[in-house]
């Protein structure tokens, strides 16, 4: 188990991130690892899929190859997996389930393919263990077994993981369209705000949803594996040997540094909606990062900056509401045509609201101490501004416009598919990032707000990183 080839699949668009922290994991020269679409190759150990599961943010699962034929028809499927020799993975007492990914395949029915593959396997075992067959699975299978199929290729793999890797284990109480942790770890790599020398610039997300970004940009500042409370496929494998899987997971706890209690925090999160922030409050105990991450209710147009950064500077990471998919809250919410001013919880109730909250997310009760006109410096979160109620409703301009005036010192970093919000926003984005959420393409475009002046900084767009952590 010392020469395994391990393919890790991750988003579109994510792949020199994952190639940089799989060299990062595993220690291992560039030379090791391949760039592929949707995904990073590398040559290397089962001891190397164990760490992987456990630190990988980027990956989606560690998947390890057993087979790369060509074939034309179903029975070539059948032979490619049945000179397979399952039998130094797992048991015929572990379930199965086999699943196919499929470019440009000339088979008619993947799931015929599948069955054909799956047909192969209990094959071979009632050959090699006395009759004996693993069972299928196809909800909580011990053992997944992947196939992708291109026009002539078929490549088999067996699935170290389990859950997909973004499945971190702190998760239970989600929004209306939570980020995938994966991604958020990818726009958090994209932002470079762990990397470099030095204290880290406080973080802000204000429409901070179940609080993912967040939460995982606070696991990765307090070194907290992203795998450090879930089990993994490997575990009932029968290469995994128990006392290497304990050391690693004991270097893995001692390497965990949390910030001393009389720390202030410098990662914070605000949503309109309350409800959400209970759960990205909830979410972060889990996570073994409620004292990291401050969270507050409030409206994105109208919360001051949570710290004050005129000396080095704060980064805001977001994925703010789009579309039909999450509603805009708050006064932009209330300003839209149709709707009362008074508070949307009045209105029509046509739009899905973003949380029972959403539509009296705007409060205003504690601004009697922090009147509009107060100054923001000093570090007090929670300071907010009255409301206004000005320039037309539209959440995206005046967001800039509430940026531009109040956030001077900040770096915007927005994941959005519409590909339009920097014209919509009237900022001129210093870089913009392709990322995939799912299906949908996005760009994570990055705003300098300058200070002293309401425009933005045009700044030179970097390319991505190369794996070999070269620019
Ligand atoms: C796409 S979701 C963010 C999801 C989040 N990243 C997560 O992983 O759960 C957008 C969030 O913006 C919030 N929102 C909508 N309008 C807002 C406003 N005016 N101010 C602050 N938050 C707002 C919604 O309540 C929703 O939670």
């Amino acid at each position: 188990m010392n020469q395994l080839q391990l393919f890790l699949p991750c988003a579109a668009g994510v792949e020199d991130y994952l190639a940089l922290e799989v060299l990062r994991i595993t220690g291992l020269p560039p030379g090791c690892i391949t760039k592929q679409r949707g995904g990073v190759a590398v040559r290397t150990s089962f001891a190397h899929a164990m760490l992987l599961n456990l630190y990988s943010r980027l990956a989606q699962r560690v998947l390890v190859l057993l087979s790369y034929t060509e074939y034309r028809a179903e029975p070539d499927l059948y032979r490619a997996a049945s000179e397979v020799a399952w039998e130094r993975w797992f048991t015929p007492l572990e379930s199965i389930k086999v699943e196919i990914t499929a470019q440009h395949s000339p088979l008619n029915s993947l799931n015929f393919a599948a069955l054909k593959i799956k047909d192969a396997v209990c094959d071979r075992f009632r050959t090699v263990a006395n009759g004996v067959r693993p069972d299928v699975n196809t909800q909580w299978p011990d053992v997944r077994i992947y196939a992708h199929l291109t026009t002539d290729s078929c490549s088999l793999y067996i699935d170290t993981s389990g859950e997909p890797l973004f499945k971190r284990g702190w998760r239970e109480d989600k929004g209306d369209a939570p980020l995938k942790e994966t991604l958020a770890a990818a726009m958090i790599a994209a932002s470079g705000w762990l990397e470099g020398e030095g204290d880290l610039q406080p973080l802000y997300d204000p429409c901070c949803g179940s609080g993912t970004i967040l939460i995982e940009a606070a696991q990765m500042a307090c070194n907290l594996p992203a795998g450090g409370q879930r089990r993994f496929a490997f575990e009932k494998y029968l290469p995994f040997r128990k006392s290497d899987w304990v050391a690693i997971q004991k270097e893995a706890n001692d390497a965990v540094s949390m910030p001393a209690r009389s720390q202030k925090p410098i990662i914070f999160g605000s949503d309109v909606a309350h409800r959400m922030v209970d759960f990205a409050q909830h979410n972060a105990t889990r996570a073994g990062v409620a004292g990291v991450i401050e969270f507050r209710g409030g409206d994105a147009l109208q919360r001051l900056p949570p710290i004050d950064v005129t000396a080095h500077g704060g980064v805001m990471l977001l994925n703010p509401p789009y579309g039909e998919r999450i509603d805009i809250g708050g006064v932009a919410r209330a300003e839209r045509p149709g709707r009362s001013q008074r508070g949307p919880s009045h209105g029509s109730g046509i739009h899905r609201p973003a949380g029972p909250q959403a539509a009296t997310g705007t409060r205003y009760e504690d601004h009697a101490a922090n009147s509009a006109d107060e100054p923001t410096r000093g570090g007090r979160f929670g300071a907010r501004e009255l409301p206004h109620m000005d320039n037309g409703g539209d959440f995206f301009s005046q967001l800039a416009t509430h940026w531009k005036k109040n956030y001077a010192g900040w770096t915007a970093w927005m994941l959005t598919p519409d590909l339009k919000l920097p014209g919509k926003m009237r900022l001129k984005e210093s870089r913009r990032v392709p990322m995939w959420n799912g299906p949908i393409e996005c760009r994570l475009f990055r705003f300098d707000m300058v200070a002293g002046s309401a425009r933005t900084r045009e700044a030179a767009s970097p390319d991505p990183p190369k794996p070999d952590g070269s620019l």
